[in-house]
């Protein structure tokens, strides 16, 4: 297989993409579900925050035998999802493929059925807290969990979920930590049926659009986002986090290396730099560098909600 150079074929813009691409069946249904969830919490005075999390899937075929993926266990939105300072969540996470869990911890969490939980001995106190956490959810209706499977489903559930929380305005948080595919091959180029297998295949794919800049700017233009920027090699990853703030005019990107994410992150702003880092204790003892993430950011989008108030946001 051969994948051709990238940069060479047009990128289509926003509102093209959603034109020339199909939602998931169950988006209506989706859609009715967040306005409930969002109205409820919304009239209580509840903040609420987005987790996405999970890889997004690029099918080769319309009637699909083979797609490419994109690398995420799913853990980062799995783990900050279970905080107990986050109020109401609402997560959209990617399919878990044959019912089992990518994400670590020996914890079967099928987003169809979050409470129905099988427990590895070694993590029991661990999974304790996240059963905690869970029931506690359950009790209170302050989760709502949606999942997708390929970049088409997430962007259209994005968008829509984006939309009806916008009505939360500062109140709403964003969490992008989902990893979202940069290529695809759009549904009108894609062959119908399964791919011959008689010869070698070479792919040529396009670029998915940044949706970044039509959240930012269009869909919840007062919201608090945070984005995350994945890299593997650490010369490229504050520059290109940087550029990420300056394109999309954002409030945070997460910085993070592949091979260190789960030990160690950067938060950037606009003018700042703060590096979050497990020490070697918090390492042997298994805890999770979100638990530093989460607290973090809360008390930053606290602090920007009283700067907003000031700037009449
Ligand atoms: O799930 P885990 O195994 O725990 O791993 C967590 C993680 C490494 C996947 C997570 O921490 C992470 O970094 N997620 C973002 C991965 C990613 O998509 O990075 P990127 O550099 O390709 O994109 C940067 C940002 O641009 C993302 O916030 C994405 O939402 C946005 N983007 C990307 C493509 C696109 N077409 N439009 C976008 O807006």
């Amino acid at each position: 297989m051969t994948l051709l150079d990238n940069g060479t074929s047009e990128i289509i813009n926003p509102d093209t993409y959603f034109q020339t691409h199909t939602p998931s069946r169950t988006l209506i249904e989706d859609e009715i579900r967040v306005k409930e969830f969002v109205n409820k919490h919304h009239e209580a005075g509840r903040k609420i925050v987005l987790v996405t999390s999970g890889g997004t899937t690029v099918p080769l075929e319309n009637n699909t035998v083979r797609f490419i993926d994109n690398f995420s266990a799913g853990t980062r939105g799995a783990t900050s999802a279970e905080y107990p300072f986050i109020i109401s969540v609402v997560w959209i996470c990617g399919y878990i493929w044959g019912g089992i869990n990518k994400s670590e911890g020996g914890i079967n969490s099928s987003p169809y059925d979050p409470y129905l939980l099988l427990v590895n001995s070694k993590y029991a106190s661990k999974m304790k807290f996240v059963l905690e956490k869970y029931q506690e959810f359950k009790k209170n209706e302050t989760l709502l969990l949606l999942n997708f499977v390929t970049v088409t489903d997430y962007l259209f559930l994005l968008r829509s979920v984006t939309n009806i929380m916008s009505v939360l305005k500062e109140n709403a948080m964003y969490y992008l930590a989902a990893a979202v595919s940069d290529f695809f091959i759009p549904a009108q180029k894609m062959s119908q049926h399964k791919i011959q297998s008689d010869g070698g295949l070479t792919l040529t794919m396009d670029q998915v659009p940044k949706f970044l800049k039509p959240m930012v700017t269009n869909w919840v233009p007062g919201g608090f986002i945070v984005s995350f920027k994945l890299e593997t090699d650490p010369a490229l990853l504050v520059d290109k986090s940087r550029l990420a703030l300056m394109r999309y005019g954002h409030q945070i990107v997460i910085a993070n290396l592949l091979t260190t994410r789960k030990r160690e992150v950067v938060l950037i702003t606009q003018d700042s730099e703060f590096q979050i880092k497990l020490t070697e204790d918090e390492i042997a003892e298994d805890k999770e560098i979100e638990s530093k993430i989460i607290p973090e950011l809360v008390k930053r989008h606290y602090e920007w909600i009283r700067n907003a108030s000031h700037t009449g946001l």
